[in-house]
């Protein structure tokens, strides 16, 4: 007899509202080197609400033409390892662990938007006992992808003089955190009502983008991590100083059918034409980078904003939340 379980299953490409749908369905079984986790929580991505809309709509070459060929959303994982599939000698059931279904495929893994998961064991690591799940879960790919971001690509330290576009967001609050613990000189890029919020998690300046625009101030800066991607690459790049490194990450707007992509590609080529430095940053959330961002927030000094969580059954009211680009932090959801 097969287990069952309940899952946050999509239907077809659309507002949240319309096309996810809780429902049951099998639980899904590890193979080699997997482990079958029992979610306490998961947190909302951008790959999440890509995928739910289906936009910039090239993607879905790749997804899947009329709905993702995998249909429960989600990578973020933390929970209790429920059971463990063969070769897998270092977890064990009852384990608390936190990390990622991610498998970097179409769809992207068994889905954590549900009881259960499936994750490849080397991308789980035990969750530190006083970390509540909800930050565990929130902490896995906006905190690698901003630890790698600001420790690998941009290599921040004393003195560095970075400007973060979206520093509000989920990525942005740990990337300003991570950043100034390094020592940088934080320029925050957010609305006036989070400026005394990123000030606090570190910012040295905050720019308010309702009011100002940063592509047109007379400060210079060694890196720009530039989440929202609003603003013209070439923009951005004329803010460096000399040997400044500009970091998109962000998939950014313009047509439904490829988003800020193709002006993306251009504009890179364009740039490293003329020497500036162009880095993009890649989240690969194995037990290195999983401890690394455990040891950060073991500190004390860095922690996992979660603005909101929400119940399973309102999985679309939360990426519904996200999707309108306004989130403070991370969105969770608990099981
Ligand atoms: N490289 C990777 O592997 C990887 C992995 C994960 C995510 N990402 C990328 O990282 C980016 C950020 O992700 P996220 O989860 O942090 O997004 P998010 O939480 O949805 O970002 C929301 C934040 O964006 C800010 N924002 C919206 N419009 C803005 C503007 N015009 N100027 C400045 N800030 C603005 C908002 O700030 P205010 O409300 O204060 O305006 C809000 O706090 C995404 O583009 C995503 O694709 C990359």
């Amino acid at each position: 007899m097969t287990d069952i379980m309940r899952a946050v299953v999509q239907r077809g490409y659309g507002r949240p509202d319309d096309v996810l749908e809780l429902t049951e369905i099998e639980r899904p079984v590890p193979g080699a080197g997997e482990v079958l986790v029992r979610l306490h929580a998961t947190s909302v991505n951008t790959p999440d609400w890509i995928l739910v809309t289906g936009t910039p709509t090239v993607l879905r070459l790749g997804s899947g033409l009329r709905r993702p060929s995998a249909p429960v959303r989600g990578s973020d994982v933390a929970g209790t390892v429920a059971a463990v599939g063969p070769g897998v000698t270092d977890l064990a059931p009852g384990d608390a662990v936190f990390g990622s279904g991610w498998q970097n495929r179409a769809g992207g893994g068994a889905g954590t938007f549900a009881e259960y998961t499936v994750a490849p064991a080397d991308q789980l690591l035990r969750k530190p006992a006083e970390l509540p799940f909800a930050e565990a879960a929130a902490a896995v790919m906006s905190g690698i992808t901003a630890l790698t971001a600001v420790r690998d690509v941009i290599a921040a330290g004393p003195g560095t003089r970075l400007l973060i576009n979206g520093a509000s967001g989920g990525v942005g609050t740990f990337a300003v955190q991570l950043a100034a613990r390094a020592g940088a000189r934080v320029t925050a890029v957010c609305s006036g009502r989070n400026a005394e919020f990123v000030r606090a998690l570190g910012a040295e300046h905050v720019i308010d983008h309702t009011v100002e625009d940063y592509t047109r101030g007379t400060e210079r800066y060694d890196a720009i991590l530039d989440n929202v991607l609003n603003h013209s690459p070439a923009a951005s790049a004329r803010m460096l100083a000399p040997a400044g490194v500009y970091v998109p990450n962000s998939v950014g707007s313009g047509s439904r059918l490829l988003a800020g992509l193709p002006r993306m590609a251009r504009a890179a080529t364009l740039l490293r034409l003329t020497g500036t430095r162009v880095r993009t940053v890649t989240c690969v959330p194995n037990r290195e980078n999983l401890a690394a961002v455990a040891e950060q927030l073991g500190t004390g000094e860095v922690t996992a904003i979660v603005e909101r969580s929400y119940p399973l059954d309102e999985a679309a009211s939360a990426v519904s939340h996200m999707l309108g680009h306004r989130a403070r932090g991370n969105i969770v959801i608990t099981m």
